[in-house]
């Protein structure tokens, strides 16, 4: 079933974006050479507690995995695409990190993440891959219209993706989001126009597109049983907003 949100539970959804929005803000200016992800979960954790909020990754245990998720934010360094658990090997300058955070606020949930090169000496490949990785998330976001079709959203991401040469994973995208974490719909990253389900005032989805530098889709799960490597080694960018579509067009609820 797919529930529409009213008004007031998208402010609600909203509300919970502006911390996820913040916290995801200070990792970005920490996350430099030396660092560890394991500082940046522990920066995160205080400021969960600070503004009265839950992380929405502890403990999160879904089928596939065999162990609950350990941690409040996923850290996916290089070669790991996403759900990397954060670890205590500092970034190193060059590094591709990016970081997905989700929490609940209220009993309502929002979910984002980011992508960056640390230091000060960035390939600049990477960033070409990251700026088309947000560029992609962006398209995706204008296409989430009332009166389009889930298979816009993909079509959009997957119009500046694959002409720029990058991989996707198949079977990961976006998801529908606000009570829980992932709830129905799942959105794909790649989409036919004008197909699928009709988007409608009230639906509150992530979108996160993943692109992978190879230029391959293959990928495989590391031995932690979480994070998700590129099958050639090389580097993936990830980034995500929860957004609503409204009667005036998608409002992104997890911005500042
Ligand atoms: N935000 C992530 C996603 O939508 C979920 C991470 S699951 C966790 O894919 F358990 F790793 F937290
Ligand atoms: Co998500």
């Amino acid at each position: 079933m797919i529930e529409l949100k009213t008004p007031g539970e998208i402010d609600a959804v909203a509300a919970a974006g502006h911390v996820v929005a913040s916290i995801l803000a200070t990792l970005r200016g920490k996350a430099a050479p030396g660092v560890t992800p394991h500082d940046l979960d522990l920066i995160a954790r205080d400021m969960i507690a600070d503004a009265g909020a839950v992380s929405s990754f502890v403990g999160y245990h879904p089928s596939w995995s065999p162990t609950p998720y350990p941690a409040v934010i996923c850290s996916s360094v290089n070669d790991a695409v996403v759900h990397g658990i954060p670890d205590r090997t500092p970034l190193a300058p060059g590094d591709l990190l990016s970081v997905d955070f989700a929490v609940h606020l209220d009993g309502w949930c929002a979910d984002a993440a980011f992508s960056v090169v640390v230091g000060d000496t960035p390939d600049p490949r990477d960033l070409a891959l990251v700026d088309a990785t947000e560029r992609a998330l962006h398209a995706g976001i204008a296409a989430s219209r009332p009166g389009a079709r889930l298979g816009d959203i993909g079509h959009a991401i997957v119009g500046v993706a694959r002409p720029a040469g990058y991989g996707m994973l198949a079977d990961h995208g976006g998801h529908g989001v606000g009570r829980t974490m992932h709830e129905a719909p799942f959105v794909p990253n790649e989409g036919r126009a004008g197909k699928g389900l009709k988007l409608r005032p009230g639906l509150v989805i992530a979108i996160e597109p993943m692109l992978l530098l190879g230029g391959r889709d293959d990928y495989f799960h590391d031995a932690d049983g979480w994070t998700l490597r590129t099958a050639d080694g090389s580097r993936a960018a990830h980034v995500e907003h929860t957004i609503a579509v409204t009667a005036d067009g998608p409002r992104i609820l997890t911005a500042l």
